[in-house]
């Protein structure tokens, strides 16, 4: 019961590394909060981890500001401040083919900036509107959902990686900021996780490829994004902050 009665708002929850984490901070004695606009699978997420214990879903699209301010003063009103705040929500690869993850060439504007309205902006406004609760109780995680994208150079898309390197120079700048109050402030560089985000273009030959260069020589899990989102979120990181932590089986290590 490493969170035993903490509150943890986590965005992107009804999917992949966001539900695994839901999961486990639950399993963990967290009242959790999940953050989605996919409504139908936000409720659906919420609904099968209600046997495991306080979970909550909020329908929010993160690149609308007046949803997620809405959201937020709700969380405060219902819950009270958070202790963790899981910023993972994201858009990429292949999210129901919304996005052209492309050269800078053939990236349109529109698209450069709601991919960075969504990652970056959304998450820089959920911390905005949460954490000012949080200074104010002296304590808390603030997580950040990045990208090994964000920390090395990937080829043909631009936008997606400019967001995570974006989220990459929060970190630290909040890590900075917030540490007088108390405030541990980290990222999470995930490689590649099997995901509804990415699993679309997982085929044989990108995964054969993917392996070639993965030391663990597997692809990860959302169960192994969460155990490090749980190790932040806990005091077991107490004396851990303004760090961008790779899990990715050892792939930016060589
Ligand atoms: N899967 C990977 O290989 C990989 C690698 C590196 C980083 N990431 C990052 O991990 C995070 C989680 O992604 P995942 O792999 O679990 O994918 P996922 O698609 O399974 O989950 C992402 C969740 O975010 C939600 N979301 C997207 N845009 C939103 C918005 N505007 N408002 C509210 N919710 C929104 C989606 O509905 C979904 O539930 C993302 O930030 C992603 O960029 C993923």
């Amino acid at each position: 019961m490493q969170l035993k009665d903490r509150l943890a708002v986590i965005t992107g929850g009804a999917s992949g590394q966001g539900l695994a984490s839901a999961r486990l901070f639950l399993t963990e004695g967290a009242r959790v909060v999940i953050i989605d606009w996919n409504a139908e699978q936000g409720e659906k997420a919420a609904a099968d981890l209600a046997p495991l214990g306080d979970i909550r879903f909020i329908a929010a699209d993160l690149g609308q500001e007046p949803q997620v301010r809405a959201a937020c003063d709700r969380i405060l009103s219902e819950c009270g401040p958070p202790d963790i705040l899981f910023n993972n929500a994201g858009i990429g690869y292949s999210e129901n083919g919304r996005f052209k993850m492309a050269s800078i060439f053939d990236t349109p504007l529109e698209d450069w900036d709601a991919i960075l309205r969504i990652n970056l902006t959304g998450a820089f406004l959920m911390t905005k509107y949460l954490g000012q609760a949080m200074v104010g109780r002296k304590s808390g995680s603030i997580i950040f959902n990045a990208s090994i994208a964000g920390v090395v150079g990937q080829r043909n898309i631009d936008a997606y990686t400019a967001s995570k390197g974006g989220l990459v120079a929060l970190t630290r700048a909040l890590a900075a900021s917030l540490g007088e109050s108390g405030i541990r402030v980290n990222a999470i560089a995930p490689g590649s996780i099997d995901t509804p985000m990415i699993r679309p273009i997982l085929t044989e030959a990108s995964t054969a490829e993917r392996l070639a260069a993965i030391p663990l020589r597997r692809i990860g899990t959302p169960e192994d994004i969460a155990g490090l989102a749980l190790f932040l979120a806990s005091d077991h990181a107490a004396y851990v902050t303004g760090q961008i932590i790779a899990c990715d089986g050892g792939r930016v290590a060589i």
